[in-house]
């Protein structure tokens, strides 16, 4: 019986988020980048003997059936070992909340790939977990290496960049009860904003080149990321909360900018560093905690699923 083992799952913020059209395949086509923030779960995972695979989770309202992306995951990875006989026990600590566009159930997955091929001792290379994540959700192959990455396709195309230079700092805010769907976020995108998509691969493949090179992306370009999310403007005016959230970020003193993640409704401001994005925290809880908002104060990380040691 090999050790157990336990990894950390960071949630991640889109710092640009641009649709571009509509695919054969009924997705949308997207040039994205994707940033690894230090808000984590954590998934313990151990070998049991009977072959079964079992999710717990402290978040009772987090499903941990055959539906949890931990799950789906493992079994996944298991089938595609060839070893049947292969089983895990899980354990999910939960910090990112749920339903908020900050890829925590996609983080989750990838998480328990990454564990997992460590437990079972698969050996497979992150590449090869990226291209089993992509079977399961477009954000996932990004949750597994992290960082700071352009993500393009439907989000599995993945393009590492080097860590952004400046050591901002963010201050995510979220309504706990209030979800959005993202099917329903990109539905909507299609029937507002669809008589404008881009028609053909060479227009896709000129807004990918005019994001790879943007100054902000580059070592020594130094400033802070113009942040960019088409799905906001879809979302925003139909979706109270996300309205409050960026007004009252934007209201900040020193916010550098701010904008909602993926598709919501969690939002973030941007600050020169960590220090001012607490105090900022502090100055305006009185006001979050009226409009019913939870908040978080992050850095940015390099990295994606990381072994605990
Ligand atoms: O891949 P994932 O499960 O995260 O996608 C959820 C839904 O979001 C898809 O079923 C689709 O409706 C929408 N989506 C999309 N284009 C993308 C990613 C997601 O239309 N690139």
């Amino acid at each position: 019986m090999t050790a157990p083992v336990c990894v950390t799952a960071p949630a991640k913020i889109n710092l640009h988020l641009e649709v571009l059209g509509l695919r054969a395949d009924g997705f949308h086509e997207l040039a994205m980048v994707m940033q690894s923030i230090d808000l984590q779960d954590q998934l313990h995972c151990e070998n049991t003997s009977d072959g079964s695979i079992s999710l717990r989770c402290d978040a009772s309202e987090l499903s941990c059936g055959e539906d949890n992306l931990i799950v789906r995951a493992a079994r996944l990875l298991r089938e595609r070992s060839g070893f049947s006989e292969l089983g895990a026990r899980m354990h999910l600590k939960k910090h990112i909340p749920i339903g908020a566009g900050l890829a925590g159930g996609s983080s989750d997955g990838a998480a328990a790939l990454v564990a997992l091929n460590e437990l079972w001792g698969l050996g497979l290379d992150a590449s090869q977990l990226e291209r089993f994540a992509a079977e399961l959700g477009s954000d996932m192959p990004f949750c597994v290496a992290g960082g700071t990455q352009l993500c393009f396709g439907r989000g599995e195309r993945l393009e590492p960049l080097p860590p952004l230079e400046a050591q901002l700092g963010i201050l995510l805010v979220k309504d706990p009860d209030v979800r959005v769907s993202t099917p329903w976020a990109y539905s909507e995108c299609r029937r507002q904003r669809g008589s404008t998509y881009l028609q053909d691969e060479a227009a896709f493949e000129a807004r990918r080149e005019a994001l790879r090179a943007a100054q902000w992306l580059h070592p020594l370009g130094g400033e802070a990321p113009p942040l960019r999310n088409d799905l906001q403007t879809v979302v925003e005016p139909l979706t109270p909360s996300v309205r409050d959230a960026l007004q009252c970020l934007a209201s900040l003193p020193n916010c550098l900018q701010a904008a909602m993640s993926g598709s919501g409704p969690s939002c973030f401001a941007l600050f020169h560093n960590r220090g001012e994005a607490d105090r900022a925290k502090d100055q305006v809880q009185t006001q979050l905690d009226q409009l019913g908002l939870r908040s978080w104060s992050c850095s940015l990380i390099p990295h994606g699923v990381k072994l605990m040691a």
